[in-house]
């Protein structure tokens, strides 16, 4: 972990947030590449939900959430840890957290903490007028199933996905980026007629791990944990969590629920007409029955199966895949970032072999708007003069392609190319470029 915490602030991936004021505990800035690399893995969970698939939309809804949500939700209620205090140490912790420093006869009684951030809306502070950061995205999914069912033409079995920020007020964030107070969800609601929600599950279950793999985190390294009956959120009817072995442990990565009707179905008027299988409070305040029509004809309100992933976690794991230290000849060695190309931050470095060479650099930059308008990612233009730092920088973000410009490429239009991961350099026509680069970025 600590090689990686290193290499994520050396290379500008992942840094502290408000570091220069000594921190802020449990939040992280992404820079320039951490940022990439985070939008990657975002476009790649999004186009295999919502492009992939005819009957999936889009959503992106408010982080500010009416508090009236929250309540019909469960989270006012039970979205809390047991939390004790140290009366030797003066820190409080997560009552399953608690460090062996601190003995049994020192610690209170454990109290609940409810983690949602609360802040004021308007100018008046009266304690009245409030609302919450999201604790989960997928709350404003839910309050906003009609919307979408009226404005597409959605039939069961559907889905809506949603990526974006959620907040929750650890009690002990750690462990870099894998718990934090403020991180982002790729979240996807899938609604389907009661009965089918089983096999439903199932099948997301087996959809999940292949798209990891995908995205270079093998089905070996993640493993399957049945959430135990008394270990269920409070809306769950069976819960599937994907584990992946962090550096610092095995630990969740996303959790795949099924939620039956209990959102719908708790964000509902007229409970009583809706044939509800989950045990809901009685809600006085909403204008909506979310249901819809069944391929019968008959109203249902759907169960629910959620795939719900953490983008800091999934990032996690995917920098911890690809960190490598390899042996060279001679006693060296190199650190390289093996990513899967499309996560890559960037896609290609056209290096010049002389710094400010006026021809070279010419060549180099319309190299780089070449592969640039192909739209596949940020390729940039590395005017160091320093070949070996740059292959050796480009390596450790995981760049998978250096083309280097040099004086043979003036006399006969050939440029060198790198791959990140053999180090094996091909000498290619610049005119043969666009196709390579197609070939390994796609
Ligand atoms: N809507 C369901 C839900 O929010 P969850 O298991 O509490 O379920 C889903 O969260 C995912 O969100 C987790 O699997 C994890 O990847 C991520 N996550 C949750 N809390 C987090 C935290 N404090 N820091 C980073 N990621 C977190």
């Amino acid at each position: 972990m600590e090689e990686l915490v290193a290499l994520c602030k050396r290379r500008g991936f992942i840094f502290q947030s408000a570091e220069i004021y000594g921190g802020l505990q449990g939040v992280y800035d992404f820079g320039p590449l951490g940022v990439e690399l985070k939008n990657n893995l975002k476009s790649a969970w999004w186009k295999s939900m919502v492009y992939e698939n005819d009957n999936i939309e889009g959503l992106d809804a408010s982080i500010l959430t009416n508090s009236i949500v929250l309540d019909y939700s469960g989270h006012t209620e039970t979205f809390s840890d047991p939390m004790v205090d140290c009366k030797s140490c003066g820190l409080r912790f997560r009552e399953d957290q608690v460090p062996k420093s601190c003995k049994k006869e020192d610690l209170t009684e454990p109290r609940q903490f409810n983690l949602m951030f609360k802040t004021n809306i308007g100018p008046i502070d009266d304690g009245n007028s409030y609302a919450y950061l999201r604790p989960e995205t997928a709350q404003q999914i839910f309050t906003n199933f009609k919307n979408i069912l009226d404005s597409t033409s959605s039939s069961l079995p559907f889905g809506i996905a949603q990526i974006g920020k959620a907040f929750r007020n650890e009690i002990t964030p750690r462990n870099f980026i894998f718990r934090v107070r403020e991180f982002e969800q790729m979240e996807l609601e899938y609604f389907v007629a009661p009965g089918d929600d089983d096999d439903a599950h199932t099948s997301w279950v087996q959809k999940r791990l292949n798209w990891w793999e995908k995205q270079g985190v093998p089905i070996n390294n993640i493993e399957l944990y049945e959430v135990p009956t008394d270990e269920l959120a409070h809306y769950s009817k069976r819960t599937v969590d994907l584990m992946y072995k962090f550096p610092h442990g095995l630990e969740e990565l996303e959790g795949i629920a099924n939620r039956t009707d209990f959102d719908l179905g708790s964000h509902s008027k007229k409970q009583s007409e809706l044939n509800l299988h989950a045990k809901v409070k009685l809600n006085k305040d909403s204008n909506s029955k979310l249901s819809i029509k069944n391929n019968d004809g008959a109203m249902v309100v759907p169960f629910v199966i959620e795939p719900s992933a953490g983008v800091e976690r999934g990032m996690l794991a995917v920098l911890n895949e690809a960190f490598t230290i390899e042996n060279l000849p001679e006693n060296k060695s190199r650190i390289v970032l093996k990513l899967k190309a499309h996560l890559a931050p960037i896609k290609a470095a056209i290096i010049p072999l002389k710094k400010n060479d006026e021809k070279l650099v010419d060549l180099a930059k319309n190299i780089k708007s070449t592969l640039q308008e192909l739209a596949l990612g940020r390729v940039v233009l590395e005017n160091t003069g320093n070949i070996g730092k740059s292959y050796r920088k480009h390596d450790e973000i995981g760049t998978p392609l250096c083309i280097t410009v040099d004086f043979e490429t003036l006399e006969n239009n050939s440029v060198t190319v790198r791959d990140r991961d053999s180090m094996q350099q091909e000498r290619l026509d610049i005119k043969d470029i666009k196709n390579l680069f197609e070939e390994k970025i796609k």
